[in-house]
């Protein structure tokens, strides 16, 4: 008989539930976005994210099942975002998860929403271990060494702010609109890397990042040429950041991969959609690990939705790592 797990997503700024079968067929994914009520504030705002997940989830639930056309009476388990994020968020989330896996007497699934995104890999392709996983979002940045199924180590991270928030950061400075990684990402080509920004940490023998230096180096940059009252082509602009952290990212994750010889290499997470990262990347793992095979999820599957929590609460659920009633939302949950 078919396993049908019903993942569920509240971390940050989607209400998203979904039904997978057998831990990599889609069956539904519903994504309910927040990002127009934030947008007028710049950035997320937990206390309206909190309220916008409760009034979606019930609805998210009942497309999710009527979508997939599964009756609830042969689900196999609810897997549930438990942390990182909003704690509000994540509460929402959690309490609905519990709720839906009490009344009809389901296992509920805790799953970390990082793990979530490297899952999402494995609707593209069967996993083969050991991996390395690039995970970049809009709150992490991590590179993330797995010998097994649901086994991490992090052997890499941002020292200070995440990739994608460095994006919505620098965007704010351009005067788009947030989340601003896809408006970049769309100016980029047509600019040149005119200002060639900083590669933080490039050479240094580890396998961290730091972008918060190259978020003040654009500042500055744009700030003494408004001094100047002369007008920065935008398209340079965004050029010349995403070279930067296409740079670094790049090639700490080709090195880490040299160094932690593996049979696939992940790209994920919401800058994982990223066309300049995407690309670049393709192209020195052909170059210079023709052995491994790089696996990018399609761009729909980067960003938080919960089939990709449902795929990692696949995992969990085979290792038998299930929660009682009394699971409560980590809102630093780290691997
Ligand atoms: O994974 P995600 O949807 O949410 C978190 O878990 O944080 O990632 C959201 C982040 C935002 O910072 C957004 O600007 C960035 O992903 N992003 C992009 C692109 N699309 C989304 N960054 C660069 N290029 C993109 N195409
Ligand atoms: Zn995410």
């Amino acid at each position: 008989m078919s396993e049908l797990i019903l993942g569920i997503e509240s971390s940050c700024d989607e209400t998203s539930v979904a039904v997978v079968k057998d831990g990599n067929q889609i069956l539904s994914n519903i994504v309910a976005s927040q990002v127009k009520s934030h947008k007028r504030f710049g950035g997320v705002v937990p206390e309206v994210a909190s309220r916008h997940h409760v009034e979606q989830i019930t609805s998210c639930i009942h497309e999710a099942l009527q979508e997939a056309q599964v009756d609830k009476k042969d689900l196999t388990a609810v897997a549930v975002t438990y942390g990182p994020g909003l704690v509000g968020a994540l509460l929402i989330g959690v309490q609905a998860a519990k709720a839906f896996a009490w009344a009809n007497d389901l296992p509920l699934v805790p799953v970390n929403h990082m793990a979530g995104h490297i899952y999402a890999a494995c609707f593209a392709e069967k996993l083969r271990f050991p991996l390395l996983a690039l995970v970049v979002s809009g709150g992490h940045t991590e590179l993330v060494y797995m010998k097994e199924d649901a086994s991490y180590e992090v052997i890499g991270q941002t020292r200070d702010d995440a990739a994608g928030e460095a994006y919505d950061k620098v965007g704010r400075v351009m005067g788009l609109s947030y989340p601003s990684g896809k408006e970049i990402d769309r100016l980029a080509p047509l600019g040149k890397d005119r200002y060639h920004f900083p590669r933080a940490m490039l050479n240094e023998d580890n396998f961290d990042f730091s972008f918060s230096g190259l978020k003040s180096a654009f500042i500055n940059l744009t700030h003494n040429a408004q001094q100047r009252q002369e007008v920065l082509s935008q398209e340079d602009l965004a050029a010349s950041f995403q070279a930067s952290v296409v740079e670094v990212l790049v090639t700490k994750t080709i090195r880490a991969a040299k160094s932690y010889p593996v049979k696939q290499l992940i790209v994920a997470g919401g800058v994982a959609a990223n066309h300049g990262l995407r690309e670049t990347m393709k192209q020195k793992v052909s170059e210079q690990l023709p052995e491994t095979q790089l696996i990018i999820p399609p761009l729909r599957l980067c960003g938080d939705n919960a089939a990709m929590i449902a795929a990692a609460g696949h995992v969990e659920f085979a290792k038998n790592r299930c929660a009682d009633l009394s699971l409560n939302a980590c809102p630093s949950l780290s691997f």
